[in-house]
């Protein structure tokens, strides 16, 4: 099948989260199942202006400029399968299928339906919309329709009532009325999306559109997040390391970990890690209430992200603070993301809502555990340890509440300091599970024969 993969990122080039990093691996793993993919992402002119179309905050509404920017970008994806020719081919005839992601692309089922198929064009082509997070939506007023240069009649798709942002317009609500299919990112988030507190607005039409809507958990790059041949690993004093050498390869991984951010080096002490964007979404508050507690553990937590300056200024602090067990970094490094996920023992995910999650499967591969809270996929991929079975990945606690977190916490340290061989059955499970993107393609290919077959 030909498929287009159109986003606002792709990682490499371009990435502010993990759509990125999405956008930057299914389409590999489509092409290894014998589809033939190209993907249409922005020529971002800095890294600044990718953030900037990425921007997260609850109901941002765009600047004008980003909604001109993706109408401009949307029409273009539409069209390209005419002008751009992909191993040598174009794509404007035969079976295709545009996977379109979240918000800033979902104007493409729009236009696909308004500027050919409703004229009886490219009846052969259908439409994938994937949301990656519902909380950004394109919201504008009721008169930025104008700018999306449509039919009249296209408004109704558009327009949309609710007790927060009154009459307004919406992007994401058009993409998913006019999709073929619609996906999210896990089947725990498919279900919270239909929730008036999980759907954030847009509730009521996930629900009309079950017919068409499924969840499929993420994948991840498992070349890139592999500790066996991380090339973040390789030099001062970290290791690559695999099942086999788990124990003796983390161990020297947490050793150079600590030398490099200057806490003491002892082996013994659990190393707890946080990464990600600092804001309301991620729970990095949690762990601030919950800091009193930690701060009296005999532990070394490392935190990695940035985001809301007060919720960096709070890392700045918790460093100062604790300067003997605690390293707040503020900034955005691939190469310490991967070498604090290498050298720690528990990662801390105490999202708020997290419609996948990519770090906790991250950390399962190099045998660091997560403690979550018990949302969307991280509900779907971090099953609750059992002692007595001896089953299960980590730790994932109901209610994001900073009580609830330190409990999950505490049981998770005791495991640690006291049942040795326990804990080596997380780090070992962890590890041995595929979490690559095969699985996931799989599904999606599922998908897009459906929605092939639909008429
Ligand atoms: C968004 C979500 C995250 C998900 C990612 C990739 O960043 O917040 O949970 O893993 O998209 O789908």
């Amino acid at each position: 099948m030909n498929v287009i993969v159109v986003a606002a990122e792709c990682a490499p080039w371009s990435k502010t989260g993990g759509l990125g990093d999405v956008v930057g691996a299914l389409p590999k793993a489509l092409a290894r199942r014998g589809h033939r993919v190209m993907v249409v992402a922005p020529r971002y002119g800095n890294y600044a202006e990718a953030q900037e179309v990425g921007v997260r905050k609850r109901y941002k509404v765009y600047g004008q400029d980003i909604l001109k920017r993706m109408v401009l970008f949307c029409k273009a994806a539409v069209e390209v399968c005419w002008h751009v020719p992909c191993g040598g081919v174009c794509y404007g005839d035969g079976n295709l299928v545009f996977i379109a992601n979240d918000w800033h692309t979902a104007l493409l089922p729009v236009y696909l339906k308004a500027y050919y198929r409703d004229h009886g064009l490219m009846i052969y082509a259908r439409s994938i919309l994937v949301i990656h997070n519902i909380a950004h939506q394109g919201r504008g007023p009721v008169d930025d329709f104008f700018y999306v240069d449509l039919p009249g009649n296209y408004m109704d798709f558009f327009k949309l009532h609710d007790p927060i942002g009154g009459d307004h317009f919406n992007i994401f609500a058009a993409g998913l009325k006019t999709a073929d299919r619609v996906v999210t990112v896990s089947h725990g988030y498919a279900w919270e999306l239909k929730t008036p507190e999980g759907g954030w607005g847009l509730h009521g039409i996930i629900n009309e559109i079950d017919w068409k809507f499924q969840g499929i958990v993420n994948g991840i790059d498992t070349k890139g997040w592999n500790p066996k041949f991380d090339v973040h690993l390789k030099s001062d004093g970290y290791t690559n390391y695999s099942l086999e050498s788990l124990q003796t390869g983390k161990a020297r991984c947490k050793a150079a970990l600590q030398r490099e951010l200057g806490l003491p080096v002892r082996d013994n002490i659990p190393v707890l890690a946080f990464i990600g964007r600092l804001d309301h979404q991620k729970g990095v508050d949690l762990i601030a209430e919950a800091m009193h507690w930690i701060a009296g553990q005999d532990v070394q937590l490392v935190l990695l992200g940035t985001g809301r300056p007060d919720l960096e200024d709070m890392l700045r602090n918790f460093e100062r603070q604790h300067y003997d067990k605690v390293r707040g970094w503020v900034g955005f490094s691939v190469k310490m993301a991967h070498r604090i996920t290498a050298g720690a023992d528990v990662l801390l995910m105490p999202s708020r809502f997290e419609p996948c999650g990519l770090n906790q499967l991250y950390a399962m591969m190099y045998g660091t555990v997560p403690v979550v809270h018990a949302v969307g996929g991280l509900r779907d991929t971090v099953h609750q340890f059992d002692p007595y079975a001896e089953t299960g990945l980590g730790w994932a606690f109901e209610r994001a509440e900073a009580n609830r977190l330190i409990d999950a916490l505490g049981n998770c340290l005791k495991t640690y300091r006291n049942y040795k061989s326990s804990w080596e059955g997380l780090q070992k499970r962890g590890m041995m599970q595929d979490l690559s993107w095969d699985n996931a393609a799989y599904r999606y290919e599922e998908i897009l024969v459906a929605a092939k077959h639909q008429w």
